[in-house]
């Protein structure tokens, strides 16, 4: 087994507002995509690093990356140019991985995700599931609605999880789902596209997805005074 950990950390992080592109941002003084990468290292189960960064911005991730111990560490980080959309970011990490047999695809965003959920979704595909999310039940009601803002269907809420990362999935499936060029909001959604069977495992709060200002100060306020 070989997994290859693929960081999307190209976008602009526009709903976060601040000048730098979000994977840049500082959290509790280290760049989310620092921290991300800390996490996957601290996992212990992914062998080979591809990070997906703005064009602008290689050198500056290779220096960030090389300035911490991750030069130390066994395990090799690439950086490689995203693309314009997500999508596009992650296809360019896949053409970088052709030594992978199983991929995790791991938002940069998600920066406090902690290392034992990135090793219970490499737990789930080591026993032969091909495709593998966390997830976690949704407090909120979800809504469907129409352009027009009329409320077109609510699904039973029990029955719904938002979605987190980590996915993990078999390298070939993956590969097969994205070349489809099929369109969706996450991985697991072009996996599903193609016919699959998508396992879903018990996601964790704290690999929650900082998006807006809200979530910044969420993630400043958990790694205040922590050993971090
Ligand atoms: N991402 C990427 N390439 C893109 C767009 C997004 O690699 N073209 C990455 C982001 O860097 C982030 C992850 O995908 O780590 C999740 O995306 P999101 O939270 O939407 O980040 P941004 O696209 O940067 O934010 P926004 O949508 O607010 O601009
Ligand atoms: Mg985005």
């Amino acid at each position: 087994r070989r997994v290859v950990a693929l960081v999307p950390a190209a976008g602009r992080g526009v709903r976060l507002g601040e000048a730098t592109p979000k994977a840049f941002v500082p959290v509790g003084g280290s760049p989310m995509l620092v921290r991300a990468i800390d996490g996957l290292i601290a996992s212990g189960v992914v062998d080979r690093i591809v990070i997906m960064a703005p064009i602008e911005l290689l050198d500056d991730a290779r220096k960030l990356l090389a300035a911490r111990a991750h030069a130390a560490s066994s395990i090799p980080v690439d950086v490689v140019p995203g693309g314009a959309e997500r999508t596009d970011s992650v296809r360019a990490g896949l053409a970088a991985a052709s030594d992978a047999t199983h991929i995790l695809v791991h938002d940069a965003a998600r920066a406090l995700t902690p290392p034992a959920l990135i090793a219970r979704v490499v737990a789930e595909l080591a026993a032969g599931h091909r495709a593998v999310v966390p997830g976690l039940p949704v407090a909120d009601t979800i809504k469907s609605v129409s352009a027009d803002g009329a409320v077109t269907g609510t699904p039973e809420r029990a029955a719904l999880r938002a979605i987190q990362t980590p996915q993990g999935f078999d390298a070939e499936l993956l590969r097969t789902a994205y070349a489809a060029e099929l369109s969706a909001t996450d991985d697991a959604g072009l996996v599903e596209a193609c016919g699959a069977t998508v396992r879903v495992i018990a996601g964790d709060a704290l690999a929650f997805k900082i998006t807006g200002p809200l979530d910044l100060r969420l993630a400043e306020a958990l790694l205040s005074g922590a050993d971090h």
